[in-house]
């Protein structure tokens, strides 16, 4: 929709807290360093502790040593000391909301798919208005997780 913004979504109207995450996702990534693909993203991951850790894409002359947001969230949060998120809210300019690529998806889900039961909402935003909400379980159905093999130190 023309002149539209992620502000007037209806899933973000509706739902304020998620809508400040995505607020601070939108604000961080204007610094991502993008020179290369032109393509800005930014993720506000918030964690158990009701802390958020941003991210932004940070890409490199050296083309593939480009880091994604999400990956840099989830570095910042473990760095930090917290493992344990509740959302990740991701934002591009694109006109359809971009899901987080295969690698991002694995990073997440060596913490948020863990343990039976866990989950992570996965809010994706386009600045021009449009809003899909996922559950990362759905975006990496059959994941490999710390779970799915037994810790074997002596092979
Ligand atoms: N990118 C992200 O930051 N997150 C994703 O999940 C997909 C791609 C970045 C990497 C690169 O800097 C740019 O978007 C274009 O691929």
């Amino acid at each position: 929709m023309t002149g539209a913004s992620w502000q007037d979504a209806p899933e973000l109207r509706a739902d304020p807290a998620l809508a400040a995450l995505v607020a601070q996702a939108v604000a961080v990534r204007e610094r991502a360093w993008a020179p290369y693909s032109g393509f800005r993203v930014g993720a506000a991951l918030l964690g158990e502790s009701g802390r958020v850790y941003l991210g932004v894409n940070v890409e490199n002359a050296s083309y593939g040593v480009a880091v994604c947001a999400e990956r840099t969230a989830v570095v910042s949060a473990v760095a930090q000391g917290e493992r344990r998120f509740r959302a990740i809210a991701i934002v591009t300019d694109a006109a359809e909301p971009a899901a987080p690529c295969g690698i991002c998806r694995q990073t997440l889900a060596e913490f948020a798919l863990a343990e039976a039961g866990q989950d992570l909402a996965v809010t994706l935003v386009s600045l021009r208005g449009a809003v899909a909400r996922w559950q990362l379980s759905a975006l990496l159905p059959l994941a490999f997780t710390p779970r799915s093999f037994q810790v074997r130190p002596e092979r």
